[in-house]
């Protein structure tokens, strides 16, 4: 496959969910450990060797511009506190200049609308799309595992990563058909956007992580609205699965739903868990609140 430089970050969603700590602040900053959600897709996406980060925001979602900007000023009393692991950090994050793009989504029409709404940055290459509510935790991230995957694939190949889930939750995803396997590499057959649990063509769900070809953009220009009364991507990738080879990879790792309280809260366990400044401690506080509640 041609190489992917250019990855799509949707972020203008309203965040109902997390209200009321989403009502001045958007969801894609609330913080797992100590970054930001969009930072850590976007740190997956960099690591895959991605080099323009393209969001669709929407209103009330400047503090994201922000973030990926400099911060003069808090970089100026960093250095004369002399807190240089402070500013390291800041400093080590930022990216290139140039490297990022803001576009605008101006209704919530739905995640097919939010790509086309890209089109123009996106150009005429394949592209990859990151869902930030979804977070995967594993050595090599998801989206470096579908790249390696596409390289043993047809150059117009489009690739999803997909995952099981248990059957009473699967009319909340887009939803895949299998057909022939190979490693775990497998040839998609259809894909329905939120089908009832007994339409569902598998167990195995769309987990938010896409590289996709440029020709979706011309079939989301004149997409009907799907499930939801929402522009779906899935229905987009449905028309253009009838011209081009999709794949399904079942990726290595752990994933969150981070745009569900439990998944957010999950993923904030498993991530300072796995840092090895804070697990010590953090393991010993749980273990405190376990010994509490179970001693009631
Ligand atoms: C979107 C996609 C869906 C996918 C899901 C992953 O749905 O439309 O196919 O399975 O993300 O999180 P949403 O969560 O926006 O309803």
């Amino acid at each position: 496959m041609q190489r992917l430089r250019k990855a799509v970050f949707p972020v203008a969603g309203l965040g109902t969910r997390f209200l009321p700590a989403t009502k001045a602040m958007p969801k894609e900053m609330l913080p797992v450990v100590d970054r930001p959600l969009i930072q850590h897709v976007v740190d997956e996406a960099r690591e895959a060797g991605i080099e323009h980060f393209i969001f669709v925001t929407g209103r009330n979602k400047g503090v994201i511009e922000d973030h990926f900007d400099r911060q003069l000023e808090l970089e100026m009393t960093l250095l004369e506190r002399q807190k240089r692991a402070a500013l390291d950090v800041l400093q080590r994050e930022l990216p290139e200049p140039g490297s990022t793009s803001f576009t605008r989504q101006q209704e919530p029409l739905g995640l097919g609308h939010a790509v086309w709404c890209a089109r123009e940055l996106i150009g005429q290459e394949p592209f990859a799309l990151l869902l930030p509510d979804v977070l995967v935790q594993h050595e090599r991230g998801c989206l470096a595992q579908m790249i390696d995957a596409a390289a043993e694939l047809d150059e117009r190949a489009n690739i999803v990563a997909v995952e099981e889930v248990p059957a009473e939750r699967i009319d909340q995803y887009g939803v895949v058909g299998v057909g022939t396997q190979k490693g775990k590499t497998f040839v998609i057959t259809g894909m329905v956007e939120k089908p009832p649990r007994e339409r569902a063509p598998s167990n195995l769900i769309l987990t938010g992580r896409y590289i996709l070809q440029p020709e979706i953009l011309k079939i989301l220009a004149t997409q009907d609205r799907g499930a939801g009364g929402e522009i779906q991507l899935t229905d987009a990738m449905i028309a253009l699965s009838r011209t081009q080879p999709f794949y399904g990879l079942k990726f290595d790792g752990v994933s969150f739903d981070c745009g569900s309280k439990i998944g957010f809260l999950a993923a904030n366990v498993s991530y300072a868990l796995a840092r090895p400044d804070i697990a010590p401690g953090f393991r010993a506080e749980i273990k405190k609140i376990l010994a509490e509640i179970n001693g009631r």
